[in-house]
């Protein structure tokens, strides 16, 4: 089975925080900062493994500390474990106070990605290959979140069985 590295997925994307972007708190809006993730996620599933990719799910967005005007926000993703279809991203936020150089972790979130073949059906992936301390942390621990991850799923599929689709105007 072909392997990569995890390096050869890693990017990295700097924003200033500018005002359509903040919420009545005057720091970044949650909703901005998820779309930052799952685009910048979905740049590192995709150089994983050269396909097609779609967001299977999203375990979590932590917000760790609010992202001021005053900040810049960088966000770092790479694939940290893949299944045989699906890959494991790590989104790290790192907010930095321009004028004093403090870095805080803003906020992480792990997310997972489906590679497509032409058919749109799920293709296996490449094999993912840790290097650093940090990497070797996230590939060890990935199997537990991924069979978290199996249990909410069902979980989701008992309770989307339940609900209704009908509108209040039916
Ligand atoms: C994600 C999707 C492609 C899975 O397709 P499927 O036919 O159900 O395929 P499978 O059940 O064989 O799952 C394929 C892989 O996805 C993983 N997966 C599926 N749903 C998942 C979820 N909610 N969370 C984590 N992993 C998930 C499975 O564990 C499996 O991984 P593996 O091959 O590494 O073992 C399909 O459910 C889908 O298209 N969902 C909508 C995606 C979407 O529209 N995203 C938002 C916009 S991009």
């Amino acid at each position: 089975m072909e392997k990569r590295w995890v390096r050869e997925s890693r990017c990295y994307k700097t924003s200033r925080v500018f005002p359509p972007d903040v919420n009545n708190h005057n720091t970044l809006f949650g909703g901005k900062l998820m779309a930052y993730i799952d685009d910048i996620a979905s740049i590192a599933a995709t150089k994983h493994c050269r396909r097609s990719v779609v967001t299977a799910s999203t375990d979590s967005v932590d917000f760790l500390h609010p992202i001021r005007p005053s900040d810049s926000v960088c966000l770092e993703s790479f694939v940290t474990w893949t299944g045989k279809t699906s890959m494991e991203v790590f989104v790290k936020v790192i907010k930095e106070d321009l004028l004093s150089g403090e870095r805080k972790i803003a906020a992480t979130s792990f997310l997972t990605f489906v590679a497509l073949d032409d058919n749109k059906k799920p293709v296996p992936v490449p094999a993912v290959v840790p290097e650093t301390e940090e990497e070797f942390k996230l590939h060890e621990t990935a199997p537990q979140r991924a069979e978290a991850r199996r249990i909410r799923r069902e979980e989701s599929k008992k309770l989307a069985d339940y609900l209704t689709v009908k509108q209040p105007w039916d």
